[in-house]
C-alpha cells in the first residue's frame, strides 16, 4: 500500500513538482493525495492541478498569528485526505509545537544548506558570508526548531570563489530536487527509524560519495 502524501507548499513548488514526477513511478512507495498552500497566489498551485492533484488553499494571512486556528483547519483538510506523511516545499509558515509533536517522525521538510549550519531566512548568503567550500541540502524530519530534526538525507555542491546567492542556490536546487523524491522513497518505504533523535537508514552513499573542493590539480 502506498503511503498518503501530502505536500505544503507557499510559493513555486519547484520541489513539489520534483515529488510529484518521482511518485508517478510504479513502484514509489507514496502518493501525492493533496497539495495545501497557505497561500492563494503561491504559482505551484496550477502546476500540481495540471498534474491533476487535488489542491487546497487556507489563507494564513487573515488569521495572523493564530497559528493553533490555522492548524486546526490544516488537520481537517489532512484528515478528510487520510494524509499519513507531509511534505513541506518552501512552505513559510511556523507550526506550534503542538502540531509538530503530533506529526513527529511523519513531517519532512527541505532546507538548502546542509543543516546545521545556515538554518532560516537567507542560507545561501550565509554560506558564501562563512566561505564554505561545499554547500548543499538537507531533508530532515520536523521538530519545532526552525530547519532543524533528525537528518534523513543530504546532497553536496562545491562551492564557487565567484558564486553569489543566485547561482548557488540554482546549483543547490538541482541537489534538492534530487534528493527530495529519494528521501520520500526512503522514509515511504520503511528504510527509516528515528533513534534517540537520530534518523538511522540501511542504505549507504553513493560508492565514491568523497567531494572535495576545491580540487587541486
Ligand atoms: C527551496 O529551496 C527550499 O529548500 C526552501 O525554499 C525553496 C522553495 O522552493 N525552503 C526553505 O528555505 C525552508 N527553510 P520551491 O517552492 O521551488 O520548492
Amino acid at each position: 500500500m502506498k503511503r498518503r502524501v501530502a505536500i505544503l507548499i507557499s510559493g513555486r513548488g519547484s520541489n513539489m513538482t520534483a515529488l510529484l514526477e518521482a511518485a508517478r513511478a510504479q513502484d514509489f512507495p507514496a502518493e501525492i493525495v493533496v497539495v495545501i498552500s497557505n497561500r492563494a497566489d503561491a504559482a505551484g498551485l496550477a502546476k500540481a492541478r495540471s498534474s491533476g492533484v487535488p489542491t487546497v488553499t487556507i489563507e494564513s494571512k487573515p488569521l495572523g498569528k493564530d497559528r493553533a486556528g490555522f492548524e486546526a483547519k490544516l488537520q481537517s483538510v489532512l484528515d478528510e485526505h487520510r494524509v499519513e506523511l507531509i511534505c513541506l516545499g518552501g512552505f513559510m509558515r511556523l507550526f506550534t509545537a503542538e502540531f509538530v509533536q503530533r506529526w513527529y517522525g511523519r513531517m519532512l521538510n527541505i532546507h538548502p544548506s546542509l543543516l546545521p549550519s545556515f538554518p532560516g531566512l537567507d542560507p545561501h548568503g550565509q554560506a558564501l558570508r562563512a566561505g564554505v567550500k561545499i554547500s548543499g541540502a538537507t531533508v530532515h524530519f520536523v521538530i519545532p526548531e526552525t530547519d532543524a530534526g533528525p537528518i534523513v538525507m543530504q546532497g553536496a555542491v562545491a562551492v564557487r570563489d565567484d558564486d553569489t546567492a543566485e547561482t548557488l542556490a540554482a546549483r543547490v536546487l538541482e541537489i534538492e530536487h534530487r534528493i527530495y523524491p529519494d528521501a520520500l522513497r526512503l522514509v515511504a518505504g520503511g528504510g527509516t527509524r528515528l533513534e534517540h533523535g537520530i534518523c538511522k537508514t540501511d542504505a549507504y552513499g553513493s560508492p565514491d560519495d568523497s567531494l572535495i573542493s576545491p580540487e587541486v590539480i
